[in-house]
């Protein structure tokens, strides 16, 4: 039902943990199951994203999309780590099971609210 990448995501996932000077971070809850995924970001003074570490209290899916996502936006600029949807995340796994694409909404909502929390701490 998962496919590889999901799998290999879930089982060896990437950028576990925190970071302790995160400039950003963002924590979001899944109203339907109550899982709950926290990222942190290290933004350097160009906006680009030179670290980034996630918690993730959940499902294999939402770990494996926390993983991926974190994949996604290292080294990436503000701008372009902004673009990333949880569609984009979902389908960077080759897809989920329709019954977890709720899962799926966790991973770029999590990294939207970290980068919110940098900008309004730079008073952005
Ligand atoms: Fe909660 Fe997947 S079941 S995030």
């Amino acid at each position: 039902m998962y496919t590889e990448k999901v799998m290999d995501h879930f089982t060896n996932p990437r950028n576990v943990g925190e970071i302790a000077d995160a400039n950003g971070i963002g924590e979001v809850g899944n109203a339907k199951c109550g899982d709950i995924m926290r990222i942190y970001l290290k933004v350097d003074d160009k906006d680009i994203i030179q670290d980034v570490k996630f918690k993730t209290f959940g499902c294999g899916a939402a770990i494996a999309t926390s993983s991926m996502v974190t994949e996604m936006v290292k080294g990436k600029s503000l701008t372009e780590a902004l673009e990333i949807s949880n569609q984009a995340v979902a389908e960077a796994l080759g897809g989920l099971p329709p019954v977890k694409m709720h899962c799926s909404n966790l991973a770029a909502d999590a990294l939207h609210e970290a980068i919110k929390d940098y900008m309004e701490k730079k008073g952005k």
